[in-house]
């Protein structure tokens, strides 16, 4: 074998080691960019910032509708991030101001302001999400996953 097929044999390897090369490396990060969160800040499924807490009067209950969720802030200023799904069947459950509870239009369950099962259907107070307030009092919801929980408890609600 002369010289110059050794030559180009060597030149041939290199040149498919790096097309290989190059094609793993796209396919990793292909790979990697489905794994990465795909949802946004202020979309369902991501992190809202809610604002100060000082914005949400004691007893108020205020629909946060991209993301799903109720911002409830109890008489005695607790505050809960209660996720809007019904836990029967799933329908959008409303909150009506004129009763101060929560009423699923679909087969009636009735859930206190807190999300505490007043009426069946609904064996089980509405989901939640993690909510926390930071240092300067901003409030922030996950809505990553929801919290499911057998029975309402103050160690649910978060105090400023
Ligand atoms: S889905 Fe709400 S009561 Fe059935």
């Amino acid at each position: 074998m002369s010289e110059n097929k050794l030559l180009r044999k060597d030149f041939m390897n290199i040149v498919w080691g790096a097309a290989g090369l190059l094609a793993i490396t796209e396919l990793s990060l292909v790979g990697l960019s489905f794994l990465s969160p795909r949802t946004a800040e202020g979309e369902f499924g991501g992190v809202f910032k809610l604002g100060h807490y000082d914005q949400y009067p004691a007893g108020s209950v205020t629909l946060v509708e991209a993301g799903r969720f109720y911002l409830v802030r109890l008489p005695e200023g607790g505050l809960l991030a209660v996720y809007r799904r019904c836990t029967h069947l799933g329908c959008a459950v409303p909150y009506d101001l004129s009763v101060g509870k929560f009423v699923c239009p679909c087969h009636g369950s009735e859930f206190t302001m807190d999300g505490d099962v007043l009426n069946e259907p609904a064996s089980r107070p509405l989901d939640l999400f993690t909510l926390s307030v930071n240092e300067v009092g901003e409030i922030e919801v996950d809505t990553s996953s929801p919290v499911e929980r057998d029975q309402a408890s103050p160690n649910h609600i978060v105090y400023i």
